[in-house]
């Protein structure tokens, strides 16, 4: 396959795909391709989506190139940088551990409904200032968002306008009570109310399955590496290197960009014309040959270990620092739970399934 063509998305929408490191950099941090999906039409990843829907989300700051784009981020910016999320590493770690405490390890246990899903959830809704006991229907309808893009479905647009209600829904409540939050933070400070959803709505769908998978795949990747894993429990400084090297071979997301070209493209002697999407894919480019030795081999203690999977360039992932603290938080808590050669996975239990921008695990059935 060449290292930039055209392929067809699922819902039947030509797009160019890059499949080369120093290519995928390139279309991340070039400011002539736009994120603007309220100038992309038809081509717009979110097209398909009711016009309420794609109104909230044009707004949000995924969807907004500068100005527009630098304002939002900076606005919330200050939430998630490294020092901010350290001081929700304990709120993590007591989730992890409560999660925990509540399953049967008596029996088998799927730790992907009943520890990764519902972890970045209540972390995030924390965060955020969501009510404990909205949390499952948050993360049921983003985690079906999230798995349905770029499918045409029923299931999605039920689940946009689920989400989109819920996040100005939520605004209105805070307005009326407002908490120790961001979102009542965001409140005061004078975003309006469309530009308030528009921030609850991106952080719902970008903070929850993206994390998740990632706890998942992480949980699975050391229990079917026993080197890896008796490597981190005998030493807990490696948490950090292993959350990236986890990140690096099982991305969460297969496909990110989704950047419109405004002007003639030059990409490794493709020229792409005006007005065309380009996305780049996460398993090609974090395992290329030319950028990884020996891409294929899942080494925790992998040197200069700069994947791309939380992007690259202005909209570099916002949630990269909270993801990272809470699967260490969730790493961490099993290992202290059980020694660890007493958890076991049972491979043939372990479900996959395909999605629009990501092939999610959806069932690690393991037993303490
Ligand atoms: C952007 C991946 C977790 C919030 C992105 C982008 C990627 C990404 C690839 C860039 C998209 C682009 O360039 O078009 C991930 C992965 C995660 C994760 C793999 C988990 C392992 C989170 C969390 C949050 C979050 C926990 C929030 C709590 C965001 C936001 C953006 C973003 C708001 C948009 C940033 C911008 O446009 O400036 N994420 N993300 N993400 N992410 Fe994450």
């Amino acid at each position: 396959m060449s290292a930039v063509s055209q392929i067809e998305l699922p819902d039947g929408r030509s797009v160019w795909m890059v499949t080369k490191y120093a290519l995928a950099k390139k279309v991340l941090s070039d400011t002539t391709l736009s994120n603007d999906t309220s100038r992309m039409g038809e081509k717009a990843p979110l097209a398909a989506l009711p016009a309420s829907v794609r109104e909230v989300m044009a707004k949000d700051m995924l969807n907004t190139d500068p100005p527009k784009h630098t304002r939002l981020r900076q606005l919330v910016a200050q939430n998630f940088t490294v020092r901010s999320v350290q001081e929700m590493r304990p709120l993590a770690n007591e989730i992890a551990d409560r999660l925990l405490s509540k399953v049967d390890t008596s029996t088998e246990v799927d730790l992907v409904p009943e520890y990764a899903q519902p972890l970045p959830t209540l972390v995030l809704g924390a965060l955020i200032g969501i009510p404990e006991e909205d949390c499952a229907d948050v993360q049921y309808w983003s985690d079906t968002f999230v798995s349905e893009l770029l499918l045409i479905s029923d299931k999605l647009q039920a689940s946009a306008e689920w989400l989109s209600q819920y996040a100005t829904e939520l605004v209105r409540r805070k307005r009326l009570a407002p908490g120790d939050d961001l979102l009542s933070r965001l409140i005061a400070a004078e975003l309006d109310d469309d530009e308030l959803s528009s921030m609850v709505f991106v952080l719902l769908i970008a903070g929850q399955t993206a994390a998740s998978q990632l706890i998942a795949k992480a949980a699975h990747l050391l229990l079917t590496h026993p080197d890896q894993l008796a490597a981190v429990r005998a030493d807990e400084s490696l948490l950090p290197g292993m959350v990236d090297e986890a990140l690096r071979f099982e991305s969460p997301l297969d496909v990110t960009a989704f950047r419109m070209t405004t002007e003639p493209f030059e990409l490794d002697g493709v020229t792409i014309p005006v007005g065309e999407i380009v996305i780049c894919s996460m398993p090609a480019i974090n395992r290329d040959p030319d950028r990884f030795p020996d891409p294929d081999t899942f080494d925790i203690r992998r040197m200069d270990n700069a994947h791309l999977s939380f992007g690259f360039g202005i909209h570099r992932c916002l949630g990269a620092n909270l993801a990272r603290v809470e699967t260490e938080a969730a790493v961490s808590a099993l290992l202290r739970r059980q020694s660890s050669s007493a958890i076991t996975v049972r491979e043939d239990g372990v479900r996959w399934q395909p999605g629009g921008i990501m092939h999610l695990l959806t069932s690690l059935p393991v037993r303490f």
